[in-house]
């Protein structure tokens, strides 16, 4: 039956049926988070896109509406983004509601259209596109609100000569009328930094009242750290890693997040296909970014958002304990899949750490500072000669975090509900390890 279908994510959001991609339009609006998505309604493979819509009071329970944008004459319903136009500057507010207004890409034309909605229920599109095509494939525009400069901004993404990415940016006073002001350079052909899905947001440095940066970022994750006047983008350190898993993508942010917080869900690439499912993919937990500052400069980091504590049922605490040179320590049986565990190593002097979940292994190697999943590899440097991770556990795959967030390894992986052992190994020394877990709640009733 729906929503207990063999490999559905039990906290992620995925489709009831059809497949999706990116998150689309994230936005807040009359008490509700809008998730829109890349949907396929036809398939359980890409294709047809549509834009899917769902929405949540708490952004851990989703409810999904049905499709918000259909393809048209002009294509099919590419990414895009969504804001609240709070003065009304666009005149299609109904008087007393302020619109929401949407931007996608209507593929194969390569326009950027316009929708809009005073009732985060029925959306209305504008008869004419409100930026024409660039180059061909020129996609994916997020729209902000600048303060200091009282104008709308847009970032597209733009293909220029010789398969350069680069993100093109655009300003309005209207959300109709656009004129371009910047452009921004990323990798070319398959390096892929600022390709696709621009995100562009401002934060506070953490623990530094007043200082603020701008953070550019395409699909994969790779960003920027610079400042930006309202017109140009001028980057102060490039490229650096967002994520360090294999299967997130095309994340985006929340725009009018009412606590004024910048929460981001991407894309979460999962194995759901087969077992007769009719659904396909899904999307990561909700994360809320912060910009730190580390031993290797400015640093976002993502913590998932505080909301999630209400999925928490049975709790299990192992205190500190020592495990010596070849030790096992079971800590538990657990039935459920769905899991928030926490956990920390410390007086390490072993070589290896295993950390088995239900049949899952997470390999850290103290030599070279490495963990690894599943065959994918971070670096992750030990703090005080000490590992904190913090592990969400669903069906489909273990989201990590590690080093306050600095550190976000997601990686799909079916997990086998049979298996129902938690434990840890130690090879070549010793530790102190102490964990808590979690028992999570579907996020479907
Ligand atoms: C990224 C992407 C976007 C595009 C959408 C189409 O995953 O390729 O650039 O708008 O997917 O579904």
């Amino acid at each position: 039956t729906l929503y207990r279908e063999k490999n559905r994510a039990r906290f992620h959001f995925s489709p009831k049926r059809g497949w999706n991609n990116d998150p689309n339009g994230l936005v807040y609006y009359n008490g509700e988070y809008h998730l829109f998505f890349q949907h396929n309604p036809y398939g359980t493979e890409w294709g047809n896109m549509h834009w899917g819509h769902a929405v949540s009071k708490d952004l851990v329970h989703w409810r999904e509406i049905g499709e918000a944008l259909y393809p048209d004459s002009y294509g099919t319903m590419f990414s895009g983004s969504a804001v609240v136009d709070k003065n009304n500057t666009s005149g299609m507010g109904d008087g007393s509601d302020p619109p929401m207004v949407l931007f996608y890409t209507a593929e194969g034309s390569w326009v950027q259209g316009l929708a809009y909605s005073t009732d985060g229920r029925k959306f209305k599109k504008a008869e004419t596109p409100v930026v024409p095509k660039i180059t061909d494939g020129n996609r994916d525009p997020k729209v902000i609100w600048h303060e200091p400069s009282q104008k709308w901004v847009m970032v597209l993404y733009v293909e220029l000569e010789g398969k350069q990415h680069s993100m093109y940016f655009l300003t309005s006073s209207n959300l109709k009328d656009w004129e371009t002001t910047d452009v921004v350079k990323g990798g070319t052909d398959s390096d892929t930094y600022l390709f696709e899905c621009p995100e562009f947001y401002e934060l506070q440095v953490e623990g530094k009242p007043g200082v603020k940066k701008w953070i550019l970022t395409g699909a994969n994750s790779e960003y920027a750290i610079g400042t930006f006047d309202g017109e140009k983008f001028t980057p102060e350190s490039e490229r650096l890693n967002g994520q360090h898993g294999r299967d997130f993508y095309a994340a985006q942010t929340f725009n009018n997040e009412p606590k004024g917080r910048r929460i981001e869900m991407g894309w979460w690439r999962t194995k759901t296909t087969g077992h007769g499912n009719n659904f396909n993919q899904s999307m990561s937990i909700p994360m809320e970014i912060k910009l730190l500052e580390t031993e290797e400069g400015l640093k976002i980091a993502r913590q998932p958002v505080e909301e999630l504590k209400k999925l928490r049922k049975k709790h299990h605490v192992f205190e500190n304990r020592q495990l010596r040179d070849g030790e096992s320590f079971l800590l538990k049986k657990i039935k459920d899949d769905f899991l928030e565990i926490h956990t920390r190593f410390s007086s390490i002097t072993s070589e290896q750490i295993i950390f088995s979940i239900k049949g899952v292994d997470v390999i850290y190697n103290v030599k070279d500072e490495t963990l690894s999943i599943d065959g994918v590899d971070m670096h992750l440097p030990l703090t005080n000669n000490q590992l904190e991770l913090t592990l969400y556990v669903d069906r489909t795959g273990i989201e990590l975090f590690a080093n306050k967030g600095v550190y976000f390894m997601p990686v799909n992986i079916n997990v086998d509900s049979n298996n129902k052992d938690i434990g840890i190994k130690v090879k070549g020394g010793s530790l102190r390890t102490e964990s808590e877990v979690y028992q999570l709640r579907s996020i479907w009733r």
